[in-house]
């Protein structure tokens, strides 16, 4: 199994070790886990060029130098653990700039395929408030991206550090992370989209139909979407079964 943890801040705060109990709780020795830690490892914001929406997401100016390893790992990934602190009641700006740069995999544009069959857990914690939203800056992106599974964490500490984080509240993160590792499976293969993204899917399948922009429109053909194929079931697409 590949784990990729992608970290909203450079810190192993509260944020990062709740992510790594998670991890921990469904990672077997022989599973790759890669750790990122933005801004460092994608520290470049979007442009708002569109050039990756309108022409190729290889154009954009950080494909080269950053985008095209972060993708790699996400793309390879069968689970994806975001984290992120809440910072004035959302995400990291640094997180934010990385799920900027993936507008175009947005389903109504050119979604990944993988995306369709991988679990993705998010974690957070506020001092006080603002989990919610935090989860939703992740979750929104991570919906709209195809992910199959979302799971999401979130908890007020009333703690800047870790380290300071009172005994009952690290207990009670115990907790619920053993509820939420149950939830997680390892038969990665068994892995299909909930229900709101199939919809989603179908909705935008429509609009390809009838699509007018041409990198889409060829990239759902190429795929096989706009015929019987579909992200999720591979051997339906190499069978050509009906769905
Ligand atoms: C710039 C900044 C903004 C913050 N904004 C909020 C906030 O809006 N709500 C909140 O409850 N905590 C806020 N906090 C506190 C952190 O979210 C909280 O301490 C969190 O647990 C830190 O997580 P970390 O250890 O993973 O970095 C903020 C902290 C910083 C540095």
């Amino acid at each position: 199994m590949k784990i990729l943890m992608i970290n909203g801040t450079m810190r192993h705060g509260s944020s990062y070790h709740i992510g790594k109990m998670v991890i921990e709780k469904i990672a077997r020795e022989e599973d790759q886990v890669i750790e990122l830690f933005l801004p460092k490892d994608m520290p470049e914001y979007c442009r708002g060029c569109a050039t990756c929406i309108m022409e190729s997401e290889k154009k954009c100016p950080d494909y080269l130098m950053y985008m095209k390893r972060v993708t790699r790992m996400i793309d390879e990934a069968d689970l994806l653990v975001f984290t992120s602190p809440v910072h004035v009641l959302h995400v990291t700006g640094a997180l934010k700039v990385l799920l900027d740069h993936y507008g175009y995999r947005f389903m109504v544009h050119r979604p990944e395929e993988s995306m369709f069959s991988k679990q993705a857990v998010c974690v957070t914690t506020g001092a006080g408030g603002g989990m919610r939203s935090t989860l939703k800056d992740i979750k929104s992106s991570l919906f709209f991206w195809g992910v199959a599974r979302i799971y999401t964490y979130g908890i007020a500490v009333s703690a800047i550090r870790w380290e300071d984080v009172e005994m009952s509240i690290k207990e009670k993160i115990v907790n619920d992370v053993d509820q939420l590792a149950l939830k997680l499976t390892r038969d990665t293969a068994s892995v299909t989209p909930a229900l709101k993204t199939k919809i989603l899917f179908y909705i935008m399948r429509h609009i390809q139909q009838n699509g007018k922009h041409l990198p889409d429109v060829a990239y759902w053909k190429e795929k096989g979407w706009l015929g019987k194929a579909r992200p999720w079931k591979k051997a339906a697409q190499k069978t050509g079964q009906e769905n």
